[in-house]
């Protein structure tokens, strides 16, 4: 009669474990949304508009499958609920064949979009029926069409995101693209040819501005430090010059700035220090001059800091623990920027010489084995791990890794242990 309770007893606690192990997996499973389409309801049948479907066929959109059911192939057609016909509220083409032919019956049956993409897709642009240029408000052209104007898509004004990247757009200049588009919040126009100046005026609602990759000349007006409401501005690989604007921490709202590879001159403005939630910013490869400014170590969110191929001087204002916490910091290429070694070990790589006592660069600087030679005495109290990782970055998760294993044997091993003495005790007891 004592085998059995036992025996119960080891049964029950394997049940109760596997039932734990399962409601963990189940409570880690239950935050992921089931997919609900919310245009496919069992209760509304209706078809798309027969018009729209001869359009797709002659866009040789395959239409076999009904083009409303989500999520269609790639997400190339979305429907609105209309009755008795649905109709497209979304387009994108791509890879399309070199023969495919916008035709103007076409797109004129599907002036319901709102959005329209094309991705590799180099059809020819025609005369957009009016109707369908007034009711986008998204429009995308990824590597697709060929001759675009600024004309052409000036007549675009309802849209709040615009996107044009690899593919060239012949203007006199931005302001002919945007001048009427009063509604804008995002615009990308990257790998583009685009010529001509930034405008003066831009619409006050934009969050988010990439004009990266073109052939942009003058200065950042002014103006452009309105934008309250913009997280995210890259200006990078054109040729802008002047000083960045001293009102550039009007941008409270900024995140992410890249004016990377252009001609800025003067110094960092001072202003940046009031853009609280910067995390991202890219000023390599201007002539930057000035020294480095301290307020980037107050920055709390920074994660990529690079200034290099500038013509900074001075002692680097940061300090280890600052430097450990960011991602990326590059400043090497500043011919006059050093790093006091009282501060800072030699084991993080900056690509700067260490300072002499005036704050200049040592000279000439010390090459790769006779730094690491001396920094052993300098870095004690450091924790660096000399891996030969490149600079501050990669440091974050070689210890988490390690610690976690750790803890999970531990943890492992204590309950066996506390199983053990449990069974033990039983045993014992039932006798
Ligand atoms: C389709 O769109 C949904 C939501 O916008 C997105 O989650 C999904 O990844 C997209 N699917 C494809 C194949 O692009
Ligand atoms: C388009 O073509 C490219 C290159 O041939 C391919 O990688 C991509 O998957 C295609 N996209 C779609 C949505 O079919
Ligand atoms: C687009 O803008 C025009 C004015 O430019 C307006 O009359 C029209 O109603 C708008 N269309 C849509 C679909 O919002
Ligand atoms: C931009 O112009 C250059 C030559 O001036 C050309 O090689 C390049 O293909 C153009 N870019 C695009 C996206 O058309
Ligand atoms: C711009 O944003 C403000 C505040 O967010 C809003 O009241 C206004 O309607 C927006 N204007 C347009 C044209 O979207
Ligand atoms: C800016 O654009 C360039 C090229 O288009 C890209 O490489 C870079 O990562 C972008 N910078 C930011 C801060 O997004
Ligand atoms: C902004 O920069 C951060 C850090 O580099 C990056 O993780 C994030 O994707 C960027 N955001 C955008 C919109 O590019
Ligand atoms: C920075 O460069 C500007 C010209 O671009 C010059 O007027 C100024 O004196 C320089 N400042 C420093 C600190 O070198
Ligand atoms: C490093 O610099 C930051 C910001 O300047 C400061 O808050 C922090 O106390 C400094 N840490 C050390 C160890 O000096
Ligand atoms: C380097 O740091 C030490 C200690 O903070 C300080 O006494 C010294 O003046 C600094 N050297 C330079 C060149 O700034």
């Amino acid at each position: 009669m004592k085998p059995p309770p036992l025996f119960l007893l080891l049964l029950h606690l394997l049940l109760l474990l596997f039932i734990a192990t399962n409601a963990t997996k189940l409570t880690a499973l239950s935050p992921t949304p089931s997919p609900t389409p919310p245009t496919t309801s069992k209760s509304s049948p209706s078809a798309l508009d027969p018009k729209q479907i001869r359009a797709l066929q002659s866009l040789n959109i395959p239409t076999t499958r009904d083009p409303c059911i989500q999520p269609s192939p790639h997400n190339a057609t979305i429907c609105d609920n209309s009755k008795p016909f649905r109709h497209l509220i979304s387009l994108h083409l791509f890879n399309c064949s070199s023969d495919l032919s916008l035709s103007f019956t076409a797109l004129k049956s599907l002036s319901s979009l709102h959005a329209l993409s094309f991705t590799n897709c180099r059809a020819s642009p025609i005369r957009f029926p009016s109707h369908l240029s007034l009711s986008l408000t998204s429009f995308s052209c990824i590597h697709s069409l060929r001759r675009l104007t600024g004309v052409w898509l000036s007549r675009f004004v309802n849209l709040t995101d615009l996107t044009v990247s690899y593919t060239s757009i012949n203007t006199h200049g931005l302001y002919v693209i945007l001048g009427n588009m009063h509604k804008l919040k995002t615009i990308t126009i990257c790998h583009a040819n685009l010529t001509g100046s930034l405008p003066r005026h831009l619409h006050l609602n934009l969050t988010y501005i990439d004009l990266s990759n073109n052939k942009l000349i003058g200065k950042i007006p002014t103006s452009l430090t309105l934008l309250e409401d913009l997280e995210f501005l890259n200006l990078s690989s054109n040729g802008l010059n002047g000083v960045i604007p001293t009102e550039f921490g009007d941008l409270i709202s900024l995140k992410n700035v890249s004016l990377a590879s252009n001609s800025f001159s003067g110094p960092i403005p001072d202003s940046m220090s009031a853009i609280p939630g910067l995390v991202h910013v890219d000023l390599s490869n201007n002539q930057l001059n000035g020294t480095v400014p301290r307020f980037f170590s107050e920055l709390k969110e920074l994660k990529v800091l690079n200034l290099e191929n500038n013509k900074l001087h001075g002692v680097l204002p940061f300090n280890a623990s600052f430097i450990k916490r960011l991602d990326v910091l590059k400043v090497g290429g500043n011919g006059n920027l050093c790093y006091n070694h009282s501060v800072l070990s030699s084991k993080i790589k900056l690509g700067i010489a260490p300072c002499d006592k005036h704050g200049m660069p040592m000279l000439p600087p010390p090459s790769k084995e006779s730094s690491s030679g001396d920094s052993e005495s300098e870095s004690s109290d450091y924790d660096y791990d000399d891996d030969g990782a490149e600079g501050a970055n990669e440091k974050k998760g070689h210890h988490h890794g390690p610690n976690k294993v750790v803890l999970g044997v531990a943890i492992g091993l204590s309950s066996i242990v506390f199983l053990i003495v449990f069974l033990v005790l039983l045993s014992k007891w039932c006798r």
